[in-house]
């Protein structure tokens, strides 16, 4: 297993949800965080119980491509290169298509796709010139199979599936790798907003999935993990 020890570990969408349960199971393990999130207060507060310097602490959007790249020089003007990046921002924007206005549509691919877009063109360049780096992205079960309601979301994740797996064919030839974890249910925030009948305590919870991550970000250095589904005992969906 990969060492975490004072890896430079960077995690977007640190704020809430799967990032936030991410960031202290990461730094437990003695990685050297990077944080950010839009939510100044939440991301302030997280970081305070973790000891999280403020200088490794973002406000960000991943959608402005200006902002990112503001981020990105700011952490490579310190460590030159990040070791891992953890990409748990994104929305969920989930309503029959009558219901789906434009807006709601353009939203879920500005953050979902052109912001990890925004992510791999600005924290990649370091990682291709040190030869290694891991980057793992949360597309979700609902970027490889349907569900109704979800048009813009899954747009948004089948877009961003199909986008790192090409991404991850330019990088074969690197030590460079892409782990995609498709999560199923899980229970944070995310959902507060969603009008859809669920039974959130049958969820994942936002530590296991959190817990899959740290798992992912210690994965052989021999091998790589391409993939893993975590989903629901109930929901087994693929
Ligand atoms: N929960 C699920 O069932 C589930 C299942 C599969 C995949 N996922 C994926 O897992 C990821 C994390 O979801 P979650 O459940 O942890 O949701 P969450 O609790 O709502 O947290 C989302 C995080 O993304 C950040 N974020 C949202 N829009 C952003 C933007 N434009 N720029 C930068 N950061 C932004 C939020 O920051 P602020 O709060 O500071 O705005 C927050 O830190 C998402 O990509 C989601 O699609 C979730």
């Amino acid at each position: 297993m990969e060492k975490l020890t004072n890896k430079n570990v960077l995690i977007v969408g640190a704020s809430g949800g799967i990032g936030r349960e991410t960031a202290k199971l990461l730094k437990q393990s003695g990685a050297n965080l990077f944080c950010t999130g839009r939510n100044m207060t939440n991301l302030h507060a997280s970081a305070d119980a973790l000891g999280v310097p403020q200088q490794h602490r973002f406000a960000l959007d991943v959608s402005a491509p200006e902002q990112v790249n503001a981020v990105a020089a700011s952490i490579h003007a310190e460590v030159g290169h990040i070791d891992i990046l953890v990409n748990a921002a994104g929305i969920g924007i989930i309503k029959p298509l009558e219901q789906l206005t434009h807006d709601d549509f353009m939203q879920s691919l500005q953050v979902n796709l052109v912001g990890t877009f925004n992510l791999l063109k600005a924290f990649l360049p370091p990682m291709k010139e040190a030869k290694k780096g891991l980057i793992i992205n949360l597309p979700g079960v609902l970027g490889k199979t349907p569900m109704a309601g979800a048009a813009a979301y899954s747009a948004s994740k089948y877009g961003l599936n199909g986008m790192l797996k090409s991404v991850r064919e330019e990088l074969k030839r690197t030590d460079i790798r892409i782990t995609n974890i498709y999560l199923g249910g899980t229970d944070t925030a995310f959902w507060d907003t969603i009008d859809m009948r669920v039974q959130r305590d049958k969820f994942v919870s936002a530590e296991e999935a959190a817990k899959a991550i740290w798992f992912l970000c210690q994965q052989p250095s021999s091998g790589v993990v391409s993939e893993m589904v975590l989903q629901p005992f109930n929901h087994q969906a693929i």
